[in-house]
């Protein structure tokens, strides 16, 4: 396995890759990789891609009261779990490297950035997106991964490389969670015990959710209130963010529920933000 810090040293290996007959496969990251992350690389190297994972705490999506310098840095467990994986390059460059000069050119993404977490955190999926262009022009996937985890992010990057003709497949994998149900997280690390065992309710107020459209409900209004009667219920819950149903492909809020939607989730446990999210096709019911 290579470890890359620079743009032209992991363009060079990728090169040698790719004269080779090889599909180049990029899963982007921040590190503290968990089982969520490891799927992601597990389905590239079923694909028979050349695995490509980057690890880069991206400061653009962060802002200025986020969590920037107390996220997770672990590096030396990162790489060891990439080599157990079969990663064949890890592209760990700092943020001088990702941010030579002032950045100038911003990727935005109308619309679809805009509510749920867009709402709560300003120039996030602005962040994401320049981030991620960056990463495919450096890599030049054939293939990215994203997990379905963060479903607002990968509707933000699929519009964007359609918008954009990136000449790239782009796949959602879906969401890995602890046996309880909680959505891994590098951020579930700092919940305290009482908390840990609240955020559990997150996951199943959406299965409830899910059951209620299941069983014929389609009143927005109604399905929301239900998740937040469960969630308020709890002791260590500080805030409720949104708890939203949009149709899958746009985020637009729907008030009634039909075709294919999103139950979309994000709370405050403590100072920890949790979001979460599921999907529910009605087409299929
Ligand atoms: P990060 O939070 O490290 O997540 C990297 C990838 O892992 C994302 O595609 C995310 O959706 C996926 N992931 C996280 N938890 C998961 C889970 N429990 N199950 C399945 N997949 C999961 O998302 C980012 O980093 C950044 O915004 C990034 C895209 C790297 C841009 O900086």
């Amino acid at each position: 396995m290579k470890v890359a810090k620079t743009i032209k040293s992991v363009r060079v290996a990728i090169k040698a890759a790719r004269k080779a007959g090889r599909t180049i496969g990029l899963i982007p990251t921040m590190g503290a990789l968990h089982r969520g992350h490891i799927s992601l690389i597990e389905r590239s190297g079923k694909h028979g891609d050349f695995v490509v994972v980057s690890i880069f705490v991206n400061p653009t999506q962060f802002g200025p009261k986020e969590d920037l310098a107390k996220y997770p840095r672990p590096l030396r467990k990162d790489l060891r779990i990439c080599e157990d994986h079969g990663v064949d390059i890890v592209f760990v460059p700092d943020a001088k490297e990702m941010y030579r000069q002032e950045e100038l050119t911003w990727v935005d993404v109308d619309k679809i950035s805009e509510p749920l977490c867009g709402r709560f955190r300003p120039g996030h999926f602005r962040g994401v997106a320049t981030v991620c262009v960056k990463l495919f022009n450096i890599v030049q996937p054939d293939i990215a991964y994203f997990g379905q985890k963060d479903a607002q992010q990968l509707a933000v990057i699929r519009r964007m490389v359609a918008d954009l003709n990136f000449p790239l497949k782009i796949v959602g994998c879906p969401t890995v969670r602890e046996a309880d149900g909680l959505a891994l997280s590098s951020r579930n690390r700092y919940l305290s015990l009482q908390q840990r065992k609240d955020a559990t309710c997150i996951y199943s107020s959406l299965k409830i959710a899910r059951e209620m459209i299941e069983a014929g409900r389609t009143n927005s209004k109604t399905i929301a209130a239900k998740i937040r009667k469960i969630i308020t219920a709890t002791k260590s819950l500080s805030s409720i963010d949104y708890i939203s149903i949009v149709d899958a492909e746009t985020l637009q809020d729907v008030s009634r529920v039909a075709g294919r939607v999103l139950i979309a989730i994000a709370a405050r446990f403590g100072s920890t933000r949790l979001i979460d999210n599921l999907t529910v096709d009605c087409r299929t019911r």
